[in-house]
């Protein structure tokens, strides 16, 4: 086996799904009258569900039997899978096959570590299951980002120690989750926002495979 491996996060890394929780969210915060801003929306980035919804009720100052709990977390869901339903690969964010391909010729052993309940069928409908050596999603963590959980569960899978993993995120909670881990942390997005990142970069466009050969001690 490789001693190094690859930890890809899903929403806002590999697919373009974060701007549908943001989208299923605002839905949700508009009709319950709470304010919820794009500025907001980062801090929903790697968090459970569940978690989001306690956050978003918190800045209501809205106390809820756990039956409308459920629903409202139901609701949002329903809305996001709207979102989704007609995913296809077209939806996969620019560069990132350049990348995968690469790992994938070299052998490189790659996971996927998601805090979405719906990370499988994602991957399913973008084509890209046969690309990992281990999928952990939210259906398998207990303890969720910023918890380093999730990434030392896919460590563990690839067989790679976790000082010896990269680790792909687009959410702060998703950084702070790698480098509690130990891992290597690479920021997709802004420098301004993922300030923890060892590394940041826009977006896999601006990643050169040379980068990728170095990390991977190809
Ligand atoms: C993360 C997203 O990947 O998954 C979060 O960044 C989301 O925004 C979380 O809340 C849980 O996703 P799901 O699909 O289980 O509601
Ligand atoms: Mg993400």
């Amino acid at each position: 086996m490789h001693r190094k491996g690859f930890i890809f996060d899903l929403d806002g890394v590999i697919v373009d799904t974060a701007k549908y929780h943001y989208l299923a969210w605002k839905h949700l915060a508009d009709e319950l009258g709470i304010l919820f801003t794009k500025e907001q929306n980062e801090q929903f980035k790697g968090v459970s569900r569940k978690r989001c919804l306690e956050i978003l009720l918190g800045w209501g100052e809205l106390k809820v039997s756990q039956s409308q709990f459920n629903s409202w977390l139901a609701e949002k869901n329903e809305d996001y899978l709207q979102y989704i339903e007609t995913m296809t690969a077209s939806e996969i964010l620019p560069d990132v096959p350049k990348v995968l391909n690469f790992l994938k010729e070299h052998n490189v052993p790659m996971a996927l570590g998601s805090a979405s309940k719906n990370a499988r069928p994602i991957l399913k409908k973008v084509g890209l299951i046969p690309y990992f050596t281990s999928i952990v999603d939210g259906t398998q963590v207990t303890k969720a980002k910023p918890d380093p959980e999730v990434f030392m569960i896919a460590a563990g899978e690839l067989k790679v120690m976790p000082q010896h993993c990269i680790v792909f995120e687009d959410a702060q909670a998703g950084i702070e989750a790698a480098n509690r881990a130990g891992m290597t942390s690479i920021g997709i997005g802004k420098k301004e926002i993922l300030t923890e990142a060892q590394y940041v970069f826009k977006d896999f466009t601006e990643i050169e495979l040379n980068f990728i050969k170095e990390l991977a001690e190809l």
